[in-house]
């Protein structure tokens, strides 16, 4: 967001939009979120808006969409093929991810499929700086494997390292030597790295990975979702782009990569999907998964009216003063939870604020996925639900064994411009109390795991008593407060 001081020296983000439709919330009493929790197994997922005060649960699909957006939906060309809205969006693409050829698909997961239909086998081996749930899935799903090629940084929770989401370049050379570049069907690179606490790769890490892709034969997909984001963090900081344009990022990033798909849910405020290339070899080759698996090819899967909405949301996407209403906001909270002491991914990075459940439940063992506890203690004592990013997110093995994650995070999404500023000091002064009161905060179990993608539809239950030592404390501290 643009600097704007205030006289007072209070160091806060302002906001440079206003609120025209709202939407109420409830926040009902700590007794019924108790129920809430046991009716939804103690997961986030699968708790029912009425019970939820601030949803962080995601930014996917609930970014605000801008008046323009709105307006466009309004226009929309109905057809089941060759749609003026379509025409509309890829010429969208072309100018704001700077690809030629485009094919729409109903949400990121669905690029991911196609994408894994067409390249991955039984043998295959797709190194990543990190992976996300759905794209690890689908690769599995097809027989592949995954390997993620982070720099030791990347997992150090309070840390000032700009990009912590850079692809390790010696690690990714000895992997295509180890595995055999025909092995390698991709080299996947995730921008705003989701699951270590959106954090950016720099494009001088992009370039190295592109230098040892051409180096051995191999294909580079970009992971669009949050690229906004990440290209942002670019401008604020890798020296080389200090002064220069989201678009210029963007493109900087978008040249060196084969294949780019994207979650429109996320990079473009609205619903929907895509892949983007400039090789027309590329498109054959996914072209005939879409009418299969999301619908015809100018439309994927999606409304007319998501694909208006896209495409206007995609050039929403350059502009600075949107898409740095997030991350302006979550790094308050970062600062503010920081300076209390509070264990939270540093630096700020976006999507949400990361809060470190590994130091915060120190007492709870991985077995009993101290993450996920976190997040069913800070609903029940607010109404705020959070994301476990943690060993519940995970999946097990190829033999069923447990694998645990990297990091135990507590995510709390800041979707763009849906909150206010009071509401988020609201998150800083519940986390503060929780904070202060982990050592009640008890382990969970699974007692429904499902076998794929568990923590969607999973459910768990406490390990003892204690949510309603929570509870007890809660009302001692607040009385009847809310
Ligand atoms: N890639 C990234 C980096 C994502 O964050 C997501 C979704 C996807 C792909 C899949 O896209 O949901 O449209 O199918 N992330 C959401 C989240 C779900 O909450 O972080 P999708």
């Amino acid at each position: 967001m643009p600097n704007i001081k205030f006289y007072s020296g209070e160091n806060i983000p302002l906001e440079l939009h206003k609120v025209r439709i709202v939407q109420k919330l409830h926040l009902v009493p700590i007794e019924r979120r108790l129920e809430a929790l046991y009716e939804g197994g103690f997961n986030t997922f699968r708790l029912n808006t009425t019970d939820v005060y601030l949803d962080m649960l995601t930014d996917s699909g609930v970014n605000a969409m801008s008046d323009n957006q709105l307006a466009a939906m309004m226009q929309a060309d109905d057809a089941y093929a060759g749609s003026q809205s379509f025409i509309k969006l890829q010429k969208a693409v072309n100018d704001v991810l700077g690809k030629k050829y485009l094919l729409p698909v109903h949400q990121g997961r669905a690029a991911e499929n196609i994408i894994s239909l067409a390249y991955v086998r039984k043998g295959s081996m797709v190194p990543m700086n990190y992976h996300f749930t759905t794209a690890m899935a689908h690769i599995t799903d097809k027989g592949g494997q995954i390997s993620e090629l982070l720099y030791p940084e990347a997992y150090v929770v309070n840390s000032s390292h700009p990009f912590k989401g850079n692809m390790n370049i010696e690690k990714l050379e000895e992997v295509i030597n180890h595995h055999g570049p025909k092995n390698i069907p991709f080299i996947r690179m995730e921008a705003s790295t989701n699951l270590i606490g959106g954090q950016p790769f720099s494009v001088q890490n992009m370039r190295d990975v592109r230098a040892l892709a051409d180096k051995y034969g191999i294909r580079v997909v970009l992971d669009c979702s949050l690229l906004g984001e990440n290209a942002y963090l670019v401008l604020q900081r890798e020296e080389e782009f200090k002064g220069s344009d989201m678009k210029t990022v963007i493109h900087a990033f978008t040249a060196l990569a084969d294949l780019c798909y994207f979650s429109g849910r996320k990079i473009s405020s609205s619903r929907g999907g895509g892949m983007c290339t400039d090789n027309p070899d590329i498109i054959k080759e996914l072209e005939a998964f879409v009418p299969l698996y999301e619908g015809f090819t100018t439309y994927g899967g999606m409304s007319v009216r998501e694909i208006e909405a896209m495409a206007v949301g995609l050039y929403e996407t350059l502009d600075k003063t949107m898409i740095s209403q997030s991350p302006s906001f979550i790094k308050y909270l970062v600062d503010e939870l920081d300076k209390k002491g509070i264990p939270v991914i540093k630096p700020a990075g976006v999507l949400g604020v990361h809060v470190d459940a590994m130091q915060v439940c120190a007492h709870i063992p991985q077995t009993e996925y101290p993450a996920g506890a976190l997040a069913a203690a800070l609903f029940l004592i607010s109404g705020i639900r959070g994301m476990e990013r943690g060993s519940i997110s995970n999946q097990r093995d190829e033999y069923g064994n447990e694998t645990y994650a990297d990091m135990e995070l507590l995510r709390l999404a800041v979707p763009r411009r849906v909150f206010t500023l009071s509401q988020i000091k609201y998150v800083e002064d519940r986390i503060t109390w929780l904070y202060d009161n982990r050592h009640l905060i008890g382990g969970l179990k699974f007692v429904y795991e499902p076998p794929v993608l568990r923590f969607f539809m999973g459910g768990l239950e406490p390990t003892s008593d204690w949510p309603q030592k929570l509870i007890a404390k809660f009302k001692e501290d607040f009385g009847d407060s809310l």
